[in-house]
């Protein structure tokens, strides 16, 4: 029952992202539960890395060179995943950047560079891979937003205004690809350990603070992403669309 549930044998992924922190492990974490994965991002060594470590595992994997402000880069990305796989059955858009910057003093360049990669680039992901899923008839999209798109910070308005963006994307796009038997849903993560944000928890003035916000006390690990993941792209979730999982800690409970 469980295994019927929350399985993924059989089914394929891509993962965008997938080089490091929240996407490396969401990547395994589906492998873990028995999906083939392609992992993608522009650091050939690093989704070399991950890859081997899912065909350690027993799965199919495939590593992607893919920069997703280039068009070109994500028409190219998806062929190559259904050239290896045969099909796509579950999508993460995980690829993200963080600029962090008041609005006052952020420049146009860095405005247009986190609205390219964190908006556009997930809409052209959506775009490429959606319409094989139409094809196929079936399919599991999951973005990876970010309580920020919910919540404010000091210098985050690029970044929770891409975030906020890609929440109501989730939306519209769950309610566009609903009569093709495709989920849209996504996660937004509160403060978790990563690369991402390693300069405002490497702070212990932020740190503390962030801590005192968050009602569980403790930031989290990437691999407390596992559960959701595997449950947006298994059957456990086929009633669902369209919806925003928030994994903090509590910290968007103020
Ligand atoms: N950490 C947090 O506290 C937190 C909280 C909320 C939401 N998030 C979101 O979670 C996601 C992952 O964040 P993280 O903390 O794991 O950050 P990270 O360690 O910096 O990883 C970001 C990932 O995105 C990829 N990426 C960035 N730009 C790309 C591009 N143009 N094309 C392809 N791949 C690209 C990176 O790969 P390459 O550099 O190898 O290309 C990397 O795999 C992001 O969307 C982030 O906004 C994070």
């Amino acid at each position: 029952m469980i295994k019927e549930l929350f399985g993924l044998e059989g089914r394929s992924a891509l993962v965008v992202g997938a080089s490091k922190g929240l996407g490396k492990a969401m990547a395994l974490a589906l492998a873990g539960a028995g999906a083939d994965v392609a992992v993608a991002s522009r650091s050939q060594k690093l989704i070399e890395e991950v890859r081997d470590e899912i065909l350690a595992s027993g799965r199919k994997a495939v590593a992607v060179k893919a920069d997703i402000s280039r068009e070109k880069d994500i028409i190219g990305m998806a062929g190559q995943v259904i050239d290896s796989f045969g099909k796509i059955d579950i999508l993460v858009n995980n690829a993200g950047i963080y600029l962090p910057a008041t609005a006052l003093d952020m420049t146009a360049e860095d405005w247009d560079k986190t609205l390219n990669i964190n908006l556009k680039g997930i809409f052209l992901t959506c775009k490429a891979v959606g319409r094989h899923m139409v094809d196929q008839k079936n399919g599991k999209i999951i973005n990876i937003a970010s309580v920020l798109g919910k919540r404010a910070a000091q210098t985050s308005s690029a970044y929770s205004a891409s975030k906020a963006a890609i929440i109501q994307f989730t939306r519209s796009l769950a309610l566009e690809l609903a009569p093709h038997n495709i989920r849209v849903n996504a996660i937004a993560p509160g403060w978790f350990e990563t690369e991402m944000v390693k300069n405002e928890l490497g702070d212990p003035n932020t740190r503390k603070y962030f801590l005192s916000k968050t009602p569980l006390k403790k930031f989290g690990v990437p691999e407390e992403l596992g559960g959701a993941i595997i449950f947006l792209a298994s059957k456990a979730s086929d009633f669902m669309t369209g919806e925003t999982i928030t994994i903090d800690g509590g910290f968007s409970i103020w």
